[in-house]
Formats: structure tokens, C-alpha cells, sequence
């Protein structure tokens, strides 16, 4: 048996900040996976400290009280600390903890995609200065391997697009719309019940959720530092049962996607519901499961699957995080990550080249058709499909468009909606990935 002694590597001890249901799951795959830990590591690791708001917050798994401390000082002006890890979220005091750690050249862990979407830039910035090693692997697609792969796997290749299913809540919602035909309403109470929404689900269902984890990816993939408000976003609160029906008819799922992608040196950053086809990888994608799908120039498709939130998948991907750094302990930093501080031509949403789902509910009599097509005439927009479908008095026109300039689009709609023979358009839906050539 080994005894401690002159071969055996110092033990790199872990602040927690916070412990909740991520922190406690950090706890405790720490403890249980102690030896497998220490081989990646190369060293023991310990949680040594723990920031609590309480000592006896509800948490999924229990966690050392003796090492629990309520005073923030206590545990960040720790010298013995190797790494921190900030699983409290929110900003503040989230923001300020992180600075105070990395202004002073102390590594730091967090799984914060607020805090990394909207203030990257700063605490890069901050990193970079000290030397600190700063990780955020489990901010994005929980437990997930991305943000790793995307910097070094993919490290020698340009990557083109990004397509995902980044927040489990919305996809959840979706797949039971379609599956079970129930409301939007109900499907959304299941996802509250199941515990898969954030606090606030406004942020889950609006695409917010969403528009963070692409903001720090289109960050990592096309190494320009955007932020969180650079990216546009719609959310699935509009869809309603008989789009997935008309979508299914036509071919199509219906998924909020997280679409990145980089082209003449402009960023097109959106969130939105979505067509895909249906032989499109993403479709297979159900339930509260995420899912990225990446387009690299040389290495061509591939695609990350997984639980992308929880305690324990979510812990796995901070102790990735966690064996990463010990390793590079006492190593000089290999990146700091400089080109985050290069802002990014993020274009705006009017400039992205889309097809488009639409259903129009129009009365029915003689030339209406002809009105309908001339305004789309009017606007560069060309029809690939119009299917009519009479109820009563009035019709419902569901069409699909040619590739077209958004803005363009956003001008027929505009038209349409004054012409006095459209009684209202009561969905439109981006249709996307259905040639290899257009992903
Ligand atoms: N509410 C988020 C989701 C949790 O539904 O995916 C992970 O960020």
C-alpha cells in the first residue's frame, strides 16, 4: 500500500460556494468517486470548505456540516484553497466573489451561465491578467462535454454552425405537445413539477435560458466574446398543438433551437422555435434531453448528447473542470482565453437567410390567393408549398417559404396583416437543417 510521504502529490482542497442541489451533488461525487478522482487528478482532491446561505437548506444529497461555513470570508480568504468552485448562480454575489477570487490569481470552477453570458468579458479579462485558471464547463449542456471539445478537440479546426437543443424545459414541453397532444399549459405544469424549470420558467419558456448558453458557445466557437443581450431569441410560449400536427404532416419536428453560426467574419446568433426535418439528428432528441450538433469545416458533423442540467450530471461536469486544473497546477497557463476581450459582429436577426412556416387565416372567396402572393412578390419572398384548408367561413392557408432574407420576410408578414382579407396569422415558425449544404 502507498504511504503518504515524499511521492505523494499535495492534496488539492475545494471551496464550494454554495450547496444546494448542484452543490451537494458536487459533495458527494467527490466523496464517492474519490479514487477515480485522484487517477484523473493525479492527485487526492477534498471539498475542504463549504459556503452556505443555511445549514439546513434542502439539498439532494447530505454534505459535511462540519466543514460548513455561513461568513463568505471565511472560506475566500482561505489560503490553504486550491480551487474554488461558485455554485450559488444568479449575479450577485456570485460576480463579486468570482473577481475577488480571480483578481487575486486563485482558480476558479463555476457552472454560472448568467454570470459567464453576460459579464465573460470581465472575468476573462481578470483571469488573464492573474494567470488564474477559470473553468466553466457545466455552464452549458449540464452534463455535457462541450465547451472542452470545442476548445481543444476542436481546437484545429473552424468551426461553421451550431445547432442545439440547450434547455431540457422548453424540449420537454415540445415532445409532450406532440406526443401526448396536450396544451402548452399542461406540459409546462409537468416540466414545473419535475423540477426541470428554473426558478423563474419565463426564462426557460422566452428562450433566455437558451440565449445564454449561446452566447458563451458562439463565444468559445468563433473566439470573439458576445454576450448574452447580443443574441435574439423567441420563445415556444405561441405554439400551439396543430403546428406540431402541420409540421408532422409536412415532414417536420418542432424543437427551440439555440442556432450559432459564423460567416464572413459576422456572427448570427438566434434562439427559436424551429422546423426540422424529421430524419434530422436533433428530431430523435426527446424529453428533457439536450443536445448539440456541430459543423466543423474539416471534421464535418457531429453532434453531444445528453442530460444537460441536474445534480449529479451537472457535478460530473465541474469535477471535469476540477481534474483539469489540478493537473495544470504549477504549469504556465497555456490560453487566457485573449480573444474573448475581441468583440464580436454580431449581425442582427434581419440579416439571417431562413425558410419560414406560415399559417394564415383568411375568408374565403375568389382572388384572395392572388393578394396573399402578391405581397410576397412584393417583398423578394418566393413559396416553396401552400396547402388550403377550408373551415367555415374562412380558410386557413399554412405555407412554407424559400430560403429568404428574415427581413424581407418580417416586411410580407407586415403586409399581410394589413390586407383586410387576412383575418390573422397565428403562427410563423423558421424552418431550418435541411440540405447538407444548408445544415
Ligand atoms: N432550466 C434549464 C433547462 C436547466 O430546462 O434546461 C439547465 O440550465
Amino acid at each position: 500500500m502507498e504511504k503518504p510521504g515524499r511521492n505523494r502529490k499535495a492534496e488539492i482542497k475545494i471551496g464550494l460556494l454554495g450547496c444546494g442541489t448542484i452543490g451537494s451533488g458536487v459533495f458527494h461525487l467527490a466523496v464517492k468517486n474519490k479514487r477515480a478522482i485522484e487517477e484523473s487528478a493525479g492527485r487526492p482532491v477534498r471539498v475542504s470548505k463549504i459556503l452556505v446561505k443555511d445549514f439546513d437548506e434542502p439539498r439532494p444529497f447530505p454534505a459535511d456540516e462540519s466543514i460548513m461555513v455561513t461568513d463568505p470570508g471565511g472560506i475566500l480568504e482561505d489560503p490553504d484553497i486550491d480551487i474554488f468552485v461558485e455554485v450559488m448562480g444568479g449575479i450577485e454575489p456570485a460576480k463579486s466573489f468570482a473577481l475577488r477570487i480571480l483578481n487575486r490569481g486563485s482558480n476558479l470552477v463555476t457552472a454560472n451561465k448568467d454570470l459567464i453570458a453576460t459579464f465573460g468579458p470581465e472575468l476573462i479579462e481578470a483571469a488573464s491578467k492573474t494567470g488564474a485558471r477559470f473553468k466553466f464547463e457545466a455552464s452549458v449542456g449540464g452534463g455535457i462535454p462541450l465547451i472542452r471539445p470545442l476548445e481543444e478537440s476542436l481546437g484545429g479546426d473552424n468551426i461553421l454552425k451550431i445547432m442545439g437543443i440547450m434547455n431540457g424545459t422548453t424540449n420537454y414541453i415540445l415532445t409532450r405537445m406532440s406526443s401526448e397532444g396536450i396544451t402548452y399549459e399542461d406540459a409546462l405544469m409537468e416540466a414545473q413539477k419535475l423540477g426541470y424549470t428554473e426558478s423563474n420558467p419565463e426564462s426557460d419558456v422566452a428562450g433566455t435560458d437558451a440565449a445564454h448558453k449561446t452566447a458563451i458557445l458562439s463565444s468559445i466557437a468563433f473566439k470573439k466574446g458576445v454576450t448574452q443581450d447580443q443574441v435574439y431569441r423567441e420563445g415556444i410560449q405561441s405554439i400551439r398543438p396543430e403546428d406540431l400536427e402541420n409540421a408532422r404532416e409536412l415532414g417536420y419536428s418542432v424543437k427551440l433551437l439555440a442556432i450559432t453560426e459564423c460567416d464572413g467574419g459576422g456572427i448570427y446568433a438566434r434562439v427559436h422555435p424551429t422546423m426540422i426535418p424529421l430524419d434530422h439528428p436533433l428530431t430523435s432528441v426527446s424529453g428533457n434531453f439536450n443536445a448539440v450538433f456541430v459543423i466543423g469545416e474539416s471534421v464535418g458533423e457531429l453532434m453531444f448528447y445528453g442530460q444537460g442540467a441536474g445534480s449529479l450530471p451537472t457535478a460530473t461536469a465541474i469535477l471535469g473542470d476540477v481534474v483539469n486544473i489540478a493537473g495544470e497546477l504549477g504549469t504556465p497557463l497555456a490560453s487566457n482565453r485573449d480573444y474573448w476581450l475581441r468583440p464580436a459582429d454580431v449581425r442582427s436577426i434581419g440579416d439571417v437567410m431562413t425558410k419560414f412556416y406560415m399559417v394564415l387565416k383568411v375568408v374565403d372567396r375568389p382572388g384572395v390567393l392572388a393578394k396573399i402572393a402578391g405581397v410576397f412578390g412584393d417583398n423578394d419572398v418566393s413559396l416553396e408549398s401552400v396547402v388550403q384548408k377550408g373551415i367555415g367561413d374562412s380558410s386557413e392557408i399554412v405555407l412554407i417559404t424559400h430560403v429568404v432574407r428574415d427581413e424581407n420576410f418580417r416586411r410580407a408578414r407586415e403586409g399581410l396583416e394589413n390586407l383586410e382579407v387576412v383575418l390573422e396569422i397565428p403562427s410563423v415558425i423558421r424552418v431550418e437543417g435541411e440540405t447538407a449544404a444548408s445544415h
